[in-house]
């Protein structure tokens, strides 16, 4: 097993607004550093912020603001979040730091000085957006845009020459580039011949990027720039030991999107320069919203300050790590969310500590029992939380930590099934002991289950240590101490009730238009006739008059309205909804009602007298 374990994010970009999927990465990394540091390795990790290049120098000058301030300015937006999400990064760069300039000079010196670097004119298409030379097969995929012609003298990198000793390194190293698929995708890349890659960009067209150390009219392509990040941090060209301690990085964790700077420029950038390739490089799927793509345009970009702010830190870092596989993508909807919290959080882990916290304060004045001669129940618990600490580390090392999470959750809800068979709240009036016992190896369960999930959920998590009093994060079985006088706790994870969902749909501007609205006819009714439909426990066929007309609906009311009791109510008649058929009986419309889980009432009119047929708005 490496004892030293040093991962990094991408560096993002500054001028973005962070979202959930810069949320994504961070977090996992700090999952990850935060499980090999509880393992007792040592551990580095890097995250940062990506500053040079066109948009940015575009944005500060749609701001008359200088580049470096613009930096400077919106480089805060992602500390805070970080903050505010808990993120344990040892260190954070951004590449205008004097000490990124630096290496990222000498890389260039030395790749020109080993003759990797050579100048040329060329001519070709280019995407602005995208900041580099396009080919015409890009050009034609609709994916680039603000594609110009260009001839313009720049610098290049032999990347080609790379290309095949690129080819045997990912062959010979299975986990260089993971998961399999992204590595079957970059061989296929490599299939075609690979170009050199141009590195340099006319200051004439862009100024804002660090100098060309052989050639004061240019600046270095962005992303020749910003993969230095990873050595630079470490401590390449300033701190030897530093760099010779953490260097190979363990993981640079990445999106799908950005799988070939990070697989193909970036190991072959090393090669030129003499530097050792990182262990692994993994790509990780996409954050989707529901079926669609995140975009700005779409205006479904999740900010992932309102979510920390209605739900908490802990739930949106756990929801993030249970629900995406790793290599896949996955959806975030506010319904999978609460519904996953309330399940998993609520119900199966925040419930189990209050049912044992209560159980043992009302029986036991507080103090945790003595477990006293285990059963075969406790000992089956016993070894299963033994087996569990084992998986959770298998899995967590071969990057697969959704499974790690549910193993947990699995054995915390066996847990809650035991407290079920042995009724506790019963024994304790007949058997005292056994009692204890129970409570005890529920309370135990509960803190060895609390440290394998702390990397994921360090704030609930120490909250329950707190609540046990006791913080050893060893998964040893037995750690709690009987005697322990138990704290007082606030429930751990209280149940989502769904007024918060109405409020986060509006926070997602899920709005309908005034227009919209105009397109439902509501009408006034009367209701002049309501019978049960056979077979249907909770529906009635309605008659209603509708100023001259009649109309037959079918509603699912029967639970809450005795047929008779309906006759003469006026009620409020959704007019245009398209007909129906339900269970058989045609139903030409809808009334409104308000519900919620356990009643409902029809929306009525205040004056009784009031005319059917009038429209409602
Ligand atoms: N600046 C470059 C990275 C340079 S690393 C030397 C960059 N920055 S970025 O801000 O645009 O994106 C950073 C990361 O966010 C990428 O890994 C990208 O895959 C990830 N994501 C952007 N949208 C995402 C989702 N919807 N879901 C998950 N991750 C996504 O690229």
């Amino acid at each position: 097993m490496n004892s030293i374990f040093y991962i990094t994010t991408p560096i993002y970009y500054v001028n973005d607004d962070p979202h959930i999927g810069h949320a994504y990465t961070t977090i996992l990394a700090d999952v990850l550093s935060r499980y090999h540091r509880n393992a007792g390795e040592d551990t580095f990790f890097l995250t940062g912020l990506d500053e040079h290049g066109q948009k940015v120098q575009q944005a500060a000058s749609d701001r008359g603001v200088a580049p470096q301030r613009h930096c400077d300015e919106m480089a805060p937006r992602f500390i805070k979040l970080w903050e505010k999400l808990h993120i344990s990064n040892d260190d954070f760069i951004r590449t205008t730091e004097g000490r990124h300039k630096r290496v990222v000079q000498d890389i260039l010196q030395r790749v020109y000085d080993g003759g990797d670097i050579y100048e040329d004119e060329y001519e070709g298409l280019y995407s602005v957006s995208e900041e580099r030379f396009i080919t015409e097969k890009e050009a034609e995929s609709g994916e680039f845009r603000d594609i110009r012609e260009l001839k313009e003298k720049n610098y290049f990198f032999r990347m080609g020459s790379y290309q095949q000793a690129l080819i045997d390194h990912i062959k010979s190293n299975p986990k260089f580039i993971q998961p399999e698929h992204r590595k079957n995708e970059i061989l296929g890349f490599l299939k075609q011949p690979l170009n050199d890659l141009c590195i340099s960009r006319p200051k004439s067209r862009l100024n804002w990027g660090i100098e060309l150390p052989f050639d004061s009219g240019y600046v270095t392509y962005v992303w020749f720039d910003a993969l230095i990040n990873y050595i630079t941090a470490p401590g390449f060209g300033s701190d030897e030991v530093s760099f010779k301690k953490w260097w190979p990085a363990s993981y640079h964790l990445i999106g799908k999107d950005i799988l070939t700077t990070h697989a193909v420029y970036w190991p072959t950038m090393l090669m030129s320069a003499g530097i050792e390739l990182p262990t692994s490089i993994f790509a990780h799927g996409w954050w989707l919203i529901g079926e669609s793509k995140m975009s700005k345009s779409l205006g479904n970009v999740i900010n992932p300050m309102n979510l920390i702010d209605d739900y908490g830190v802990d739930p949106v870092r756990y929801f993030l790590m249970r629900e995406m596989v790793l290599g896949q993508d996955a959806s975030f909807t506010l319904e999978s969310f609460i519904k996953r919290y309330n399940s998993d959080l609520a119900n199966d882990f925040g419930n189990l500590l209050s049912r044992v916290t209560t159980l043992v304060n009302k029986n036991f004045a507080g103090i945790l029992p003595n477990p006293g001669e285990l059963t075969q129940f406790e000992l089956v618990i016993k070894s299963s939380a033994e087996n569990l600490g084992e998986f959770v580390n298998d899995k967590i090392r071969s990057m697969c930590i959704n499974e790690a999470i549910e193993e947990t959750l699995q054995f915390i809800r066996s847990i809650n099934r035991y407290m079920e068979h042995q009724a506790p709240w019963k024994l304790v009036q007949e058997d005292k002991k056994s009692a204890g016992r129970v409570l005890y190896t529920a309370a135990e369960a509960l803190r060895i289950s609390a440290v394998l999930l702390s990397p994921v959920m360090p704030n609930r998590t120490a909250d329950l240590f707190d609540t046990l009093n006791h913080d050893s994060l060893s998964l040893k079985w037995g750690g709690l101490q009987p005697g322990n006088k138990l704290k007082q706790h606030k429930p751990l994870f209280p149940r989502i009730e769904l007024i918060m969902e109405k409020k986060d749909t509006e926070q997602q501007k899920n709005f309908i238009t005034f227009d919209d609205f105009k397109k439902v006819e509501l009408k006034t009714a009367e209701i002049i006739k309501a019978e049960k439909v056979d077979g249907a426990d909770r529906l009635l066929k309605i008659q209603l008059k509708v100023d001259a007309d009649t109309r037959q609906i079918v509603a699912g009311i029967a639970e809450y309205y005795n047929p008779e009791t309906l006759i003469g109510k006026k009620v409020v008649l959704v007019a245009n909804l398209k007909p129906a058929k339900i269970r058989g009986v045609e139903s030409q419309g809808m009334l409104l009602a308000a519900s919620d889980e356990n009643s409902l009432t029809l929306v009525g009119l205040d004056d009784d007298d009031f005319p059917s047929g009038v429209n409602v708005s």
